[in-house]
Order: C-alpha cells, then structure tokens, then sequence
C-alpha cells in the first residue's frame, strides 16, 4: 500500500513524534512518501485565479503542488498533521490547501478522491486541536474524501515531548497504535464508502454546474465536468 503524508509543520517536535508512532506499525507494509511544509510547498497562494480559469499546471507553484496532488491520487491512505497555531492548523498547511481549491467540489474534484482514506492528527497545548483539525477536513470532504479519522491531542503539560509526563506520553502512543490498527485492519483494495452528506455536495454542485454551462459552454469547470459524465449517469463514487 502507499501513504502520504501531509506534514504542517518542519519541527521534529511532538507533532513529528506523534505522527512517527502512527506510521511505526505501517513502516514494513507500506510505501510512504513525507512531505514537510513550508518547505515542500514554500509559495503562497497569490489569488491569480489561472489554476481556476486555465489551468492547474499554469500555477507558478505548480512544481510544488503537482507533486503534492501526484502523492495525493496515488496512494490510498492520506495522513495530515498540524499542531494548533492560534485555533487553526498551521499558516504553512493553510497555504498548501490554498493551492489545491481548485480540486473543491464546486471546480474539478479528482474523482479518485470520492474512495480515499484520510487520518488528521492535531495536537495542541490546552484548545484548539479540533478546530485546526477541521481546518484540513474542510478541504478533504470538498475534496471529495468522506473517510477521515481524527486524531487530536491536548498536551495539558508542555510543550516539550521529554517534558510532558510519562503516564500522559503513554496514553498518546496507545491512542494513535489503537488507530493504526485500525487502519491497518481496513481492505485497501476496496474504495472507502462515500457518504450521504459528500454526494448530496455534488449533485448541488452538478445543479450549478448545469447552470453555469447553459450560460458559458466553455466555462473550464463545467467542460471538466461535463467531460468526466458526471452531469449524466456517471457518478466519481462508483467509478
Ligand atoms: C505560533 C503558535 C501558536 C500556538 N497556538 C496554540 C493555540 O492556539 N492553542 C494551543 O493549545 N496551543 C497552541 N500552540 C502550541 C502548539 O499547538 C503545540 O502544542 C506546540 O507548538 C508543540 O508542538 P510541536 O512541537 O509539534 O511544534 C501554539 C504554538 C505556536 C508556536
């Protein structure tokens, strides 16, 4: 199997420890590629709008994001980490996200995501885990990922990993081998289950889509749409 994995931060601190104790059990069965962000993925997003209009490749990161959207449709389990930075996930991991709105639902969804498999793990000194955890679920379910498993951590002690008290240490590893079990139990040849709430997403997108069309035939996202089938029969879930 293949995992990528998604890092918002470069620090090898405890948001590095944790997400290295997640992968232990996956290190001999599986093929993982690691990216770290800024570094993997320094630009920000300028709002030029061009991967919208003309093109994703014209992007002028686009070395950077075709590797990370590459990693992202060939492997079959996505884990994101991020510690909290003021409530949200980190500026870095917000910036790589920028870069991919336009594989939101309401432009081009890759429909290989629709079966995907995604873990979140935060970690955050006393509040603010869940909501930086949310800030990378938004993308992956308007991605069209519906599979995504949180992991979030308060810490409640320091900051430090040698510094936080052993007995809470413990916990924390036994939480995340819990989960790695649990992912490790999971059929990759099969594709996750879509859920309820991601088609009714998409066919509200598909109205819009049909829309937009019947104004502008040429408008880039209802072309990619309606060249994937999906304003007909054709459904990314079953493909
Ligand atoms: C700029 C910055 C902002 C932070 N904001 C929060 C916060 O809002 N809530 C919180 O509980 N911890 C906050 N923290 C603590 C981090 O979430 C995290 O626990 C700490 O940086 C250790 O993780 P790391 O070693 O992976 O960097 C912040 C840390 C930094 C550097």
């Amino acid at each position: 199997m293949k995992i990528a994995v998604f890092n918002g931060t470069e620090k090898k601190g405890v948001t590095y420890r944790l997400k290295e104790i997640f992968l232990e059990k996956f290190r001999d069965k599986a093929e993982i590629t690691e990216f770290y962000f800024p570094r993997d993925c320094p630009g920000f997003c300028m709002g030029c709008i061009t991967c919208f209009g003309k093109g994703e490749k014209l992007c002028k990161d686009a070395q950077y994001v075709q590797k990370i959207e590459e990693a992202l449709l060939g492997s079959d389990l996505l884990v994101f980490t991020s510690p909290a930075y003021v409530f949200h996930a980190t500026g870095a991991m917000k910036a790589m996200l920028d870069h991919l709105g336009y594989r939101w639902m309401p432009h081009r969804p890759a429909g290989e995501m629709f079966g995907k498999r995604a873990v979140v793990i935060t970690q955050c000194l006393g509040a603010g885990g869940t909501s930086a955890a949310k800030d990378i679920r938004d993308s992956l379910s308007w991605w069209g990922v519906s599979s995504i498993r949180t992991i979030s951590f308060r810490l409640m002690s320091d900051v430090k990993w040698d510094n936080i008290p052993e007995k809470k240490r413990r916990a924390m590893e036994a939480k995340l081998r819990r989960n790695a079990d649990r992912m490790l139990a999971v059929d990759y040849s099969r594709r996750a289950h879509t859920k309820l709430s991601t088609k009714a997403k998409f066919y509200a997108v598909r109205m819009m889509q049909t829309e937009l069309g019947k104004q502008n035939p040429e408008y880039t996202d209802y072309r990619y749409w309606k060249e994937k089938g999906w304003l007909g029969k054709i459904r990314p879930w079953k493909q």
